[in-house]
């Protein structure tokens, strides 16, 4: 199994953003996370990177136990991740903020810039490369967080909302790196909003409400179970016909 999250929780003082969350997720799957606002799916990444310690339970990656690790070491032992809120460094170009990621696997400038290039051409910011990353539009910020989260070369990437604010062909190309990059034999983990975006893309979803999973299961499933449409999805999602 690729990573295992066993009986997960995690509580900021009166608040238990997990509570007892478990699941598997096997490797070359697409998985979709879901839930409402504050249902607790950036804290669950922030544990399986490494960022936070979680109150209890355990996280298992390619049978390894890393609950506690710091978020370098995860990052060797090949996990990467996106943030909500976009960060690059914007004073940089963008093979620069790329080659930051590369670094990770290399010191030798020359073979990290050659990586950099190369996750560029596939990741289709390649005629960007030049640019300082504050130029670029959002669609393009999110893209460079992505090429810089590959750079480190992962075996799982975590993407945290990637798709937000995207327009319907913008998240169609979002769509089709998703898909390169699991073709390429990377794992993804994806937060995501837009139900008409993520339903298409992954083969599993899981769902969280106030901290607690609610639902595994096949997308087909999941747009028609009732207690997913009562605590998120709910009559919008229906409406729009997916
Ligand atoms: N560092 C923190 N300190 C205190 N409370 C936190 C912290 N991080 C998250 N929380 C709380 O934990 C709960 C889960 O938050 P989290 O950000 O994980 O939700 P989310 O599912 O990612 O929501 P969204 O869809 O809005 O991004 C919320 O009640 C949030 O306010
Ligand atoms: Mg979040």
């Amino acid at each position: 199994m690729l990573l295992e999250i066993d009986d997960v929780s995690c509580q900021f003082g009166g608040v238990m953003a997990n509570q007892h969350v478990s699941f598997t997720m096997p490797e070359g799957e697409i998985l979709g996370l879901i839930g409402p606002n504050g249902a607790g799916k950036t804290t669950l990444f922030n544990i399986i990177a490494g960022a936070i310690k979680p109150s209890s339970g355990r996280v298992r990656f390619q049978g390894k136990d890393i609950t506690g690790m710091r978020p370098d070491e995860c990052c060797r032992l090949g996990i990467a991740r996106t943030f909500q809120v976009v960060r690059n460094f914007e004073d940089m170009t963008v093979i620069e903020n790329v080659m930051v990621g590369a670094f990770l696997r290399s010191g030798r400038e020359k073979e990290v810039r050659a990586t950099a290039r190369a996750i560029l051409e596939w990741s289709g910011l390649a005629h960007r490369a030049e640019a300082q990353a504050v130029e670029l539009t959002p669609p393009e910020k999110r893209r460079l967080e992505v090429a810089r989260a590959l750079s480190t070369r992962p075996k799982l990437l975590l993407l945290d909302e990637v798709m937000a604010g995207l327009t319907p062909p913008e998240a169609q190309s979002g769509s089709e790196l998703v898909r390169e990059i699991r073709a390429r034999g990377i794992s993804v983990l994806m937060v995501e909003h837009v139900m008409e975006v993520l339903m298409p893309l992954v083969d599993r979803v899981v769902m969280l409400n106030l901290g607690e999973l609610l639902k595994d299961g096949k997308p087909a499933d999941i747009v028609r179970d009732k207690d997913v449409i009562a605590a998120y999805l709910g009559d919008k999602y229906r409406a729009s016909g997916v």
